[in-house]
């Protein structure tokens, strides 16, 4: 099936195989990549990418956070997107854009030349589990969350994603299925490629920016639950807090809010009364069902 594939590299569609990378580029063998990957939702009049004006502006800050430079401006990369999509005949799926240094390097750390990006578009499958609100059960990992000053956590690099393997691996050891990571500071940060809310006393709380990557789901829930009057904090939260809460759940880009029905030895009920709003508003915000958000389509077809 993968044969069928076509993949925007640099320009031109090209099949799924040939777009590869050598072994020695910076890239691969630095772990130096950036990348993106939205949601693409199949709406009453086709296809359409969720806030794909976000995920590019995120694309170019991690970029500039990395003092890197794409060779395509947003334009042209939303264009690309429109191309990709359209060549694969996907339905609902996601779309990951990597922007890299194709280029070998075998000792030399610091290139001049602009990153080469590639597009994929995937359709909905069983490991992305798009659409999936199976509760979750979730652990406070033994790894720390990468400390702001050592990389920018708000840069989607390739390599931040060692950090979440890390957590994911040692809650899938010890029999949960995600893994919570505490800041060097002793706050909470987030889970391995998910953010994370909590509900306490009728507030749905999350930890702040700046130590956590800028999802774009987070802010949405953020955006639409205080559209809806659900009272809201980016506070820093302790992790004691998690033992505490009466609702906890993670969201990102692929399933939007996953709640926590354990959470270490505790068992939460799923989902609660707020938890169970914000997937309701979700839902008919990607249903096109509430005009407020419509905004936040971008029609691919
Ligand atoms: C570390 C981390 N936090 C949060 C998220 C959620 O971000 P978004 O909602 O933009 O997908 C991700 C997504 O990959 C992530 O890797």
């Amino acid at each position: 099936m993968n044969s069928e594939r076509k993949v925007w590299l640099n320009g031109e569609l090209i099949s799924w195989e040939k777009a590869t990378v050598p072994l020695l580029s910076h890239g691969f063998s630095r772990g130096s990549a950036i990348f993106e990957v939205f949601g693409i939702h199949d709406g009453p009049d086709g296809l359409f990418a969720f806030r794909m004006d976000e995920h590019l502006k995120r694309l170019m800050k991690s970029a500039e956070l990395l003092e890197m430079e794409i060779a395509y401006s947003i334009e042209e990369i939303i264009d690309a997107v429109t191309e990709t999509v359209r060549a694969n005949d996907i339905g609902r799926g996601l779309v990951k854009i990597l922007a890299y240094w194709g280029e070998e390097a075998i000792i030399k750390l610091v290139l001049e030349s602009k990153l080469d990006v590639a597009i994929f578009a995937v359709p909905n499958n069983e490991e992305l589990g798009m659409d999936n609100t199976n509760p979750i059960s979730a652990c406070l990992s033994k790894w720390r969350k990468i400390h702001p000053e050592t990389v920018p956590v708000a840069a989607k690099s390739c390599s931040n994603y060692l950090n979440g393997y890390l957590a994911r691996k040692d809650a899938n050891n010890r029999g949960f299925d995600v893994g919570l990571m505490v800041g060097t500071d002793g706050f909470l940060a987030e889970g391995s490629i998910e953010s994370v809310f909590l509900i306490k006393d009728g507030v749905l709380k999350t930890p702040p920016l700046g130590r956590v990557l800028s999802s774009i789901t987070r802010k949405s829930i953020l955006q639409a639950a205080a559209m809806n009057g659900i009272p809201t904090s980016e506070d820093s939260i302790l992790p004691e807090e998690l033992f505490t809460a009466d609702e906890i759940f993670t969201s990102h880009s692929g399933v939007k809010v996953s709640p926590v029905a354990r959470f270490e030895d505790r068992n939460l009920q799923v989902p609660g009364p707020i938890t169970k709003q914000v997937m309701e508003l979700m839902n008919n915000i990607l249903n096109m069902s509430d005009d407020r958000f419509s905004h936040w389509f971008h029609a691919l077809t």
